[in-house]
Protein backbone atom coordinates (compact mmCIF):
# COMPACT_ATOMS: atom_id res chain seq x y z
CA UNK A 1 0.00 0.00 0.00
CA UNK A 2 0.77 3.85 -0.50
CA UNK A 3 2.39 5.21 2.28
CA UNK A 4 2.62 9.55 2.56
CA UNK A 5 6.30 11.01 3.07
CA UNK A 6 7.19 14.60 3.75
CA UNK A 7 8.40 16.12 0.52
CA UNK A 8 10.03 19.89 0.57
CA UNK A 9 8.84 22.60 -1.57
CA UNK A 10 11.17 24.03 -3.66
CA UNK A 11 9.32 26.75 -5.49
CA UNK A 12 6.15 27.74 -4.76
CA UNK A 13 5.06 30.87 -7.64
CA UNK A 14 2.23 32.56 -8.45
CA UNK A 15 1.43 31.14 -11.98
CA UNK A 16 -2.23 33.41 -12.46
CA UNK A 17 -4.42 35.66 -10.14
CA UNK A 18 -6.10 32.71 -8.26
CA UNK A 19 -2.84 29.66 -9.33
CA UNK A 20 -0.38 28.81 -7.83
CA UNK A 21 2.43 26.54 -9.20
CA UNK A 22 4.51 24.08 -6.88
CA UNK A 23 6.98 22.05 -6.90
CA UNK A 24 8.40 19.46 -4.73
CA UNK A 25 11.80 18.54 -4.46
CA UNK A 26 12.29 14.35 -4.39
CA UNK A 27 15.33 13.38 -1.87
CA UNK A 28 17.29 10.58 -3.76
CA UNK A 29 15.99 7.59 -1.05
CA UNK A 30 12.44 8.12 -2.52
CA UNK A 31 13.28 8.72 -6.49
CA UNK A 32 12.21 5.04 -7.10
CA UNK A 33 8.77 5.97 -4.87
CA UNK A 34 8.43 9.14 -6.47
CA UNK A 35 8.56 8.15 -10.41
CA UNK A 36 5.42 8.95 -12.35
CA UNK A 37 3.79 8.61 -15.13
CA UNK A 38 2.70 11.87 -17.55
CA UNK A 39 -0.93 12.47 -16.56
CA UNK A 40 -0.62 11.04 -12.77
CA UNK A 41 -1.68 13.35 -9.64
CA UNK A 42 -0.11 12.98 -6.39
CA UNK A 43 -2.23 13.01 -3.19
CA UNK A 44 -1.54 15.70 -0.45
CA UNK A 45 -2.28 15.62 3.33
CA UNK A 46 -2.87 18.55 5.68
CA UNK A 47 -4.21 18.85 9.12
CA UNK A 48 -5.68 22.20 10.01
CA UNK A 49 -6.91 22.06 13.77
CA UNK A 50 -8.48 18.92 14.43
CA UNK A 51 -9.66 18.22 10.76
CA UNK A 52 -7.86 16.32 8.11
CA UNK A 53 -7.16 17.40 4.42
CA UNK A 54 -6.95 15.39 1.53
CA UNK A 55 -6.58 16.93 -2.04
CA UNK A 56 -5.44 15.55 -5.01
CA UNK A 57 -3.37 17.51 -7.62
CA UNK A 58 -2.07 16.50 -10.99
CA UNK A 59 1.58 16.14 -12.00
CA UNK A 60 1.93 19.15 -14.73
CA UNK A 61 5.63 18.29 -15.73
CA UNK A 62 6.33 15.11 -17.83
CA UNK A 63 9.04 12.47 -17.20
CA UNK A 64 11.23 13.15 -20.24
CA UNK A 65 11.44 16.80 -18.94
CA UNK A 66 14.29 15.65 -16.90
CA UNK A 67 13.69 17.86 -13.35
CA UNK A 68 14.18 15.92 -10.39
CA UNK A 69 11.29 17.73 -8.84
CA UNK A 70 7.73 17.09 -8.92
CA UNK A 71 5.78 19.78 -9.96
CA UNK A 72 1.47 20.92 -9.18
CA UNK A 73 -0.99 23.50 -10.23
CA UNK A 74 -3.35 24.41 -7.39
CA UNK A 75 -6.00 26.41 -8.65
CA UNK A 76 -7.96 28.58 -5.53
CA UNK A 77 -11.23 27.80 -5.20
CA UNK A 78 -13.99 29.36 -3.02
CA UNK A 79 -14.07 28.18 0.09
CA UNK A 80 -11.27 25.86 -0.57
CA UNK A 81 -9.68 25.16 2.76
CA UNK A 82 -6.25 23.64 1.28
CA UNK A 83 -6.64 25.23 -1.86
CA UNK A 84 -6.73 28.81 0.18
CA UNK A 85 -4.08 27.76 2.35
CA UNK A 86 -1.70 26.56 -0.77
CA UNK A 87 -2.16 30.05 -2.64
CA UNK A 88 -1.60 31.93 0.12
CA UNK A 89 0.87 30.61 2.97
CA UNK A 90 2.54 28.13 1.23
CA UNK A 91 6.54 29.16 1.37
CA UNK A 92 9.62 27.79 -0.11
CA UNK A 93 11.18 24.89 2.36
CA UNK A 94 7.44 23.93 3.68
CA UNK A 95 6.79 20.39 4.38
CA UNK A 96 3.85 19.01 3.05
CA UNK A 97 2.42 15.59 3.56
CA UNK A 98 2.47 13.58 -0.12
CA UNK A 99 1.56 10.32 -1.29
CA UNK A 100 3.51 8.72 -4.57
CA UNK A 101 2.37 8.85 -7.80
CA UNK A 102 -1.07 7.71 -8.95
CA UNK A 103 -3.47 7.35 -12.01
CA UNK A 104 -3.90 5.84 -15.35
CA UNK A 105 -4.64 9.42 -17.47
CA UNK A 106 -2.07 8.41 -19.82
CA UNK A 107 -1.08 5.90 -22.89
CA UNK A 108 2.45 4.53 -23.27
CA UNK A 109 4.47 6.11 -25.96
CA UNK A 110 7.25 4.47 -28.16
CA UNK A 111 9.63 6.02 -30.54
CA UNK A 112 8.77 4.36 -33.83
CA UNK A 113 4.78 5.92 -33.35
CA UNK A 114 3.58 8.10 -36.06
CA UNK A 115 0.38 9.37 -34.27
CA UNK A 116 -1.72 12.24 -34.02
CA UNK A 117 -2.72 13.41 -29.92
CA UNK A 118 -5.07 15.98 -29.16
CA UNK A 119 -5.58 17.60 -25.73
CA UNK A 120 -8.80 19.20 -25.28
CA UNK A 121 -8.53 21.76 -21.42
CA UNK A 122 -10.02 24.19 -19.91
CA UNK A 123 -8.40 26.46 -16.99
CA UNK A 124 -6.54 24.37 -14.68
CA UNK A 125 -7.15 21.08 -16.51
CA UNK A 126 -4.86 21.74 -18.66
CA UNK A 127 -1.96 19.93 -16.03
CA UNK A 128 -2.36 16.96 -16.68
CA UNK A 129 -3.04 17.60 -20.52
CA UNK A 130 0.05 19.20 -20.94
CA UNK A 131 2.17 16.63 -19.12
CA UNK A 132 0.70 14.04 -21.75
CA UNK A 133 1.49 15.92 -24.47
CA UNK A 134 5.02 16.86 -23.89
CA UNK A 135 6.23 13.46 -23.22
CA UNK A 136 4.19 12.31 -26.24
CA UNK A 137 6.67 14.81 -28.46
CA UNK A 138 9.61 13.89 -26.47
CA UNK A 139 9.24 10.10 -26.64
CA UNK A 140 7.76 10.14 -30.51
CA UNK A 141 9.90 12.52 -32.73
CA UNK A 142 7.60 11.34 -35.77
CA UNK A 143 3.88 12.35 -33.85
CA UNK A 144 2.15 15.77 -33.77
CA UNK A 145 0.24 16.99 -31.31
CA UNK A 146 -2.56 19.44 -30.88
CA UNK A 147 -4.13 21.85 -27.88
CA UNK A 148 -7.48 23.22 -27.82
CA UNK A 149 -7.04 25.37 -24.58
CA UNK A 150 -10.07 28.02 -23.09
CA UNK A 151 -9.64 30.39 -20.19
CA UNK A 152 -11.87 32.70 -19.30
CA UNK A 153 -9.26 35.78 -21.15
CA UNK A 154 -5.91 35.81 -22.35
CA UNK A 155 -4.64 37.12 -18.90
CA UNK A 156 -5.92 33.67 -17.48
CA UNK A 157 -4.29 31.24 -19.44
CA UNK A 158 -2.58 29.15 -17.26
CA UNK A 159 1.02 28.11 -18.11
CA UNK A 160 1.04 30.37 -21.33
CA UNK A 161 4.30 31.21 -21.60
CA UNK A 162 5.77 27.32 -21.21
CA UNK A 163 2.76 26.53 -23.65
CA UNK A 164 4.27 29.32 -26.28
CA UNK A 165 8.32 27.98 -25.32
CA UNK A 166 6.81 24.33 -26.08
CA UNK A 167 4.99 25.30 -29.42
CA UNK A 168 8.52 27.36 -30.64
CA UNK A 169 10.51 24.33 -29.36
CA UNK A 170 8.67 21.92 -30.92
CA UNK A 171 7.59 23.70 -34.26
CA UNK A 172 5.75 22.11 -36.62
CA UNK A 173 4.60 19.13 -34.90
CA UNK A 174 3.03 21.10 -31.85
CA UNK A 175 -0.03 23.79 -32.34
CA UNK A 176 -1.98 25.48 -30.04
CA UNK A 177 -5.26 26.68 -30.44
CA UNK A 178 -6.44 29.21 -27.24
CA UNK A 179 -9.98 29.91 -26.68
CA UNK A 180 -11.17 32.98 -24.63
CA UNK A 181 -14.75 32.56 -22.92
CA UNK A 182 -14.88 36.09 -21.87
CA UNK A 183 -13.30 37.99 -24.00
CA UNK A 184 -13.50 38.64 -27.96
CA UNK A 185 -10.55 36.63 -29.96
CA UNK A 186 -8.34 38.26 -32.64
CA UNK A 187 -8.46 35.39 -35.20
CA UNK A 188 -12.52 35.24 -34.78
CA UNK A 189 -15.68 33.85 -32.97
CA UNK A 190 -15.06 30.39 -33.46
CA UNK A 191 -12.14 30.51 -30.86
CA UNK A 192 -14.44 32.84 -28.21
CA UNK A 193 -16.32 30.46 -26.00
CA UNK A 194 -15.82 26.97 -24.28
CA UNK A 195 -15.04 23.83 -25.65
CA UNK A 196 -18.13 22.28 -26.81
CA UNK A 197 -19.18 19.34 -29.30
CA UNK A 198 -19.94 22.35 -31.42
CA UNK A 199 -17.24 23.89 -30.98
CA UNK A 200 -14.94 21.34 -31.60
CA UNK A 201 -16.85 19.93 -34.33
CA UNK A 202 -16.58 23.16 -36.33
CA UNK A 203 -12.67 23.53 -35.15
CA UNK A 204 -12.22 20.20 -36.64
CA UNK A 205 -13.70 21.18 -39.45
CA UNK A 206 -11.28 23.84 -40.03
CA UNK A 207 -8.80 21.69 -39.53
CA UNK A 208 -8.52 18.52 -41.57
CA UNK A 209 -5.13 18.14 -41.23
CA UNK A 210 -6.14 16.66 -37.69
CA UNK A 211 -7.50 13.39 -38.50
CA UNK A 212 -10.66 13.00 -35.81
CA UNK A 213 -10.75 9.72 -35.99
CA UNK A 214 -7.52 8.39 -35.83
CA UNK A 215 -6.11 10.68 -32.94
CA UNK A 216 -5.56 9.97 -29.70
CA UNK A 217 -6.94 12.62 -27.07
CA UNK A 218 -6.58 13.99 -23.96
CA UNK A 219 -9.58 15.76 -22.14
CA UNK A 220 -9.66 17.71 -18.76
CA UNK A 221 -11.87 20.44 -17.28
CA UNK A 222 -15.33 20.62 -15.81
CA UNK A 223 -17.31 17.06 -15.79
CA UNK A 224 -19.94 18.69 -18.07
CA UNK A 225 -17.41 19.50 -20.61
CA UNK A 226 -16.08 16.06 -20.18
CA UNK A 227 -19.18 14.11 -20.37
CA UNK A 228 -20.09 15.92 -23.61
CA UNK A 229 -16.73 15.86 -25.80
CA UNK A 230 -16.16 12.36 -25.21
CA UNK A 231 -19.86 11.31 -26.18
CA UNK A 232 -19.30 13.52 -29.06
CA UNK A 233 -16.35 11.79 -29.97
CA UNK A 234 -16.88 8.50 -29.48
CA UNK A 235 -20.72 8.68 -30.64
CA UNK A 236 -20.52 11.05 -33.52
CA UNK A 237 -17.05 10.39 -34.76
CA UNK A 238 -16.47 7.47 -34.26
CA UNK A 239 -13.29 7.79 -32.08
CA UNK A 240 -12.86 4.55 -30.49
CA UNK A 241 -13.07 4.61 -26.46
CA UNK A 242 -9.40 3.91 -26.04
CA UNK A 243 -8.64 7.09 -27.73
CA UNK A 244 -10.98 8.61 -25.60
CA UNK A 245 -8.93 9.56 -22.26
CA UNK A 246 -10.32 11.60 -19.60
CA UNK A 247 -9.66 13.03 -15.96
CA UNK A 248 -12.75 14.09 -13.55
CA UNK A 249 -11.70 16.57 -10.79
CA UNK A 250 -14.86 15.73 -9.05
CA UNK A 251 -17.78 13.41 -9.56
CA UNK A 252 -19.99 14.43 -13.05
CA UNK A 253 -22.86 16.31 -11.18
CA UNK A 254 -25.53 14.62 -13.03
CA UNK A 255 -28.65 11.97 -12.23
CA UNK A 256 -25.87 8.90 -12.28
CA UNK A 257 -24.81 10.44 -8.98
CA UNK A 258 -28.08 10.91 -7.16
CA UNK A 259 -28.40 9.93 -3.71
CA UNK A 260 -28.48 6.04 -3.59
CA UNK A 261 -29.00 4.63 -7.44
CA UNK A 262 -31.58 2.15 -7.98
CA UNK A 263 -28.78 -0.64 -8.60
CA UNK A 264 -27.64 0.15 -5.01
CA UNK A 265 -31.37 -0.37 -3.75
CA UNK A 266 -31.74 -3.71 -5.17
CA UNK A 267 -28.00 -5.57 -3.93
CA UNK A 268 -29.45 -7.93 -1.32
CA UNK A 269 -29.85 -6.79 2.80
CA UNK A 270 -26.87 -8.72 4.29
CA UNK A 271 -24.88 -8.95 7.48
CA UNK A 272 -20.66 -9.45 6.00
CA UNK A 273 -17.68 -10.31 7.60
CA UNK A 274 -14.99 -8.33 5.88
CA UNK A 275 -11.36 -8.33 6.41
CA UNK A 276 -9.02 -5.84 4.72
CA UNK A 277 -5.59 -6.62 4.44
CA UNK A 278 -3.26 -3.53 4.74
CA UNK A 279 0.34 -3.70 4.30
CA UNK A 280 0.29 -7.49 5.20
CA UNK A 281 -1.64 -7.08 8.39
CA UNK A 282 -5.07 -8.32 8.43
CA UNK A 283 -8.36 -6.35 9.66
CA UNK A 284 -11.79 -7.80 10.32
CA UNK A 285 -15.44 -5.61 10.42
CA UNK A 286 -19.04 -6.50 10.40
CA UNK A 287 -20.90 -4.36 7.75
CA UNK A 288 -24.53 -4.20 6.78
CA UNK A 289 -24.57 -3.89 2.86
CA UNK A 290 -26.92 -1.38 2.84
CA UNK A 291 -24.99 0.93 5.33
CA UNK A 292 -21.47 2.47 5.43
CA UNK A 293 -19.16 1.59 2.66
CA UNK A 294 -16.58 -0.64 2.64
CA UNK A 295 -13.79 2.55 3.38
CA UNK A 296 -16.18 4.84 5.50
CA UNK A 297 -16.06 1.67 7.82
CA UNK A 298 -12.47 1.00 8.23
CA UNK A 299 -12.41 4.71 8.98
CA UNK A 300 -14.69 4.42 11.94
CA UNK A 301 -13.18 2.19 12.67
CA UNK A 302 -9.45 3.96 12.74
CA UNK A 303 -8.07 1.26 10.01
CA UNK A 304 -5.19 2.58 8.60
CA UNK A 305 -6.94 2.89 5.14
CA UNK A 306 -5.32 5.42 2.15
CA UNK A 307 -8.29 7.38 0.66
CA UNK A 308 -8.21 10.97 -0.96
CA UNK A 309 -11.32 12.08 -2.99
CA UNK A 310 -14.74 9.72 -1.06
CA UNK A 311 -15.84 10.26 -4.67
CA UNK A 312 -14.85 7.52 -6.89
CA UNK A 313 -12.46 9.92 -8.98
CA UNK A 314 -9.34 9.38 -7.58
CA UNK A 315 -8.45 5.75 -7.00
CA UNK A 316 -6.35 6.41 -4.10
CA UNK A 317 -8.56 3.73 -2.18
CA UNK A 318 -8.03 1.02 -4.62
CA UNK A 319 -8.29 -2.84 -3.08
CA UNK A 320 -8.35 -6.03 -5.17
CA UNK A 321 -10.90 -8.51 -3.89
CA UNK A 322 -9.62 -11.95 -3.15
CA UNK A 323 -12.72 -13.28 -2.24
CA UNK A 324 -16.86 -12.99 -2.11
CA UNK A 325 -18.47 -10.22 -4.42
CA UNK A 326 -18.94 -6.25 -3.44
CA UNK A 327 -21.24 -3.95 -5.06
CA UNK A 328 -19.23 -0.57 -6.51
CA UNK A 329 -21.49 2.38 -6.48
CA UNK A 330 -19.61 5.22 -8.88
CA UNK A 331 -15.99 4.35 -10.90
CA UNK A 332 -14.73 7.31 -12.42
CA UNK A 333 -11.45 6.06 -12.10
CA UNK A 334 -10.50 2.41 -12.62
CA UNK A 335 -10.03 0.53 -16.20
CA UNK A 336 -12.01 -1.90 -17.44
CA UNK A 337 -9.23 -4.13 -17.20
CA UNK A 338 -8.71 -3.32 -14.03
CA UNK A 339 -12.49 -3.80 -13.02
CA UNK A 340 -11.90 -7.06 -14.87
CA UNK A 341 -9.65 -8.35 -12.92
CA UNK A 342 -11.25 -7.55 -9.71
CA UNK A 343 -9.75 -4.17 -8.25
CA UNK A 344 -12.54 -1.52 -6.53
CA UNK A 345 -12.79 1.47 -4.94
CA UNK A 346 -13.13 0.97 -1.55
CA UNK A 347 -14.98 4.02 -1.05
CA UNK A 348 -17.38 2.97 -3.45
CA UNK A 349 -18.22 -0.37 -2.51
CA UNK A 350 -21.14 -2.59 -0.17
CA UNK A 351 -20.53 -5.96 0.54
CA UNK A 352 -22.98 -8.39 -1.23
CA UNK A 353 -21.85 -11.99 -0.19
CA UNK A 354 -21.70 -12.82 3.65
CA UNK A 355 -17.98 -12.70 3.60
CA UNK A 356 -15.94 -10.10 1.70
CA UNK A 357 -11.96 -9.87 1.58
CA UNK A 358 -9.74 -7.36 -0.09
CA UNK A 359 -6.39 -6.33 -0.01
CA UNK A 360 -4.91 -3.00 -0.24
CA UNK A 361 -1.10 -4.62 -1.23
CA UNK A 362 -1.72 -4.03 -4.96
S1 LIG B 1 -10.94 7.92 -2.34
FE1 LIG B 1 -10.90 8.70 -4.39
S2 LIG B 1 -11.81 7.07 -5.51
FE2 LIG B 1 -12.01 6.41 -3.46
Amino acid sequence: MQHFHTLKTSKVSPETNDCIHIAFEIPENLRHEFAYKQGQYLTLKFNFGEEEYRRSYSIVNAPSDKNAAIEILVKRLENGVVSTYLNQKLKVGDEVEIMPPMGHFFTNYHPSNTKTYVGLAAGSGISPVLSNLKEALFQEPKSTAYLLFSNRSFQDIIFKKEIDELAHQFEGRLKIIYLVSREKHHEGELFEGRISPEKLDAILDQMPEIPATESTYFICGPSEMIKDISNYLKKDKKVPSLQVMYEYFAAPDDEDNAEMSDEFKAIPNLESMVTLIIDDDEYSFHLNSKKNNILDQALVDNLPVPFACKGGVCCTCKAQVLEGEVFMEKNYALTDDEVERGFVLTCQCHPTTNIVMLTYDV
